[in-house]
């Protein structure tokens, strides 16, 4: 299920994922026997699906990642890279893993941007009924050379939060990152909105940070001062140091 899009896609560009993915997300998998994650739509080069094996596979030693993509030509492309716990295979939304094994993560960055706004609910009721038990669906978008990165993470009951991902050096402005957000939100960056207010208040706390601060304590000091505002963040400032805050979903999804 799906249609052929462009294949864009870069080394690195999905770093930040990745390490959020290490750092926060592996109690998923640990305590499985042969845990599946998937790149879902890994695009013309399965570069990202390479990195995402050698990224994971010191948490697992039996973890496979399985490269989707619903190109046929981009699938035989990326074949004589297979090996070493890793697979790639043609297939949609209905993810099918080999073997049939239900995957504890499902990756598919820069895949339903470009898709319409209401294909984003059936990509994820599709992807959500084929995970293992506490597996995660994370919906992603980011920029070419991935230093502005955000995705959703949907568990089997539906969206559970949004991370929002900075490269901090050389940042203007928080919202910078308003072109970067995943399909269920990008059309909502208006007044009104949750996600509108969201980014409004990372600027103005980013503005009133003092002069003369490192952009990591700037973006520290924003981060708290969404929390002293009540905003429902996950995690605290191991995250924050790295330019990257997570919500709960209830506070950012449509009005
Ligand atoms: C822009 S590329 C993204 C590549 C990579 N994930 C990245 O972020 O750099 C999108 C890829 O998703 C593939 N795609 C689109 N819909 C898909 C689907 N339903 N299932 C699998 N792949 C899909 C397209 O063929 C394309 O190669």
């Amino acid at each position: 299920m799906g249609t052929i899009t462009r294949g864009t896609t870069n080394p690195n560009r999905l770093r930040r994922m990745d390490r959020w993915l290490v750092a926060t997300q592996a109690w998923r998998w640990r305590s499985a026997q042969a845990p599946v994650v998937v790149d879902l739509g890994y695009g013309a080069s399965p570069v990202t699906a390479v990195e995402l094996r050698d990224r994971l596979r010191p948490t697992h030693p039996g973890l496979r990642v399985v490269g989707i993509e619903i190109d046929p030509e981009r699938v035989a492309a990326a074949q004589p890279l297979a090996g070493d716990g890793l697979e790639f295979v043609r297939g949609g939304f209905e993810v099918p893993v080999p073997g049939g094994a239900r995957p504890n993560v499902v990756r598919a960055f820069n895949v339903l941007r470009q898709y319409d706004e209401a294909g984003v609910e059936p990509a994820w009721a599709r992807v959500r009924e084929r995970l293992a038990p506490g597996g995660i669906l994370i919906d992603g978008t980011c920029d070419e050379l991935g230093r502005l990165a955000t995705w959703i993470v949907v568990a089997e009951d539906g969206p559970v939060s949004l991370t929002l991902s900075w490269r901090l050096r050389g940042l203007g402005a928080p919202s910078e990152i308003a072109a970067r957000l995943p399909k269920a939100l990008i059309h909502h960056n208006v007044p009104g909105e949750a996600i509108h207010d969201l980014l409004g208040r990372l600027d103005d706390g980013w503005a009133r940070a003092l002069p003369g601060w490192g952009a990591r304590q700037r973006f520290i000091a924003t981060v708290e001062s969404l929390v002293a505002a009540g905003w429902p963040v996950i995690g605290g400032r191991s995250r924050w140091r790295l330019g990257e805050v997570t919500i709960a979903w209830d506070a950012v999804a449509p009005r």
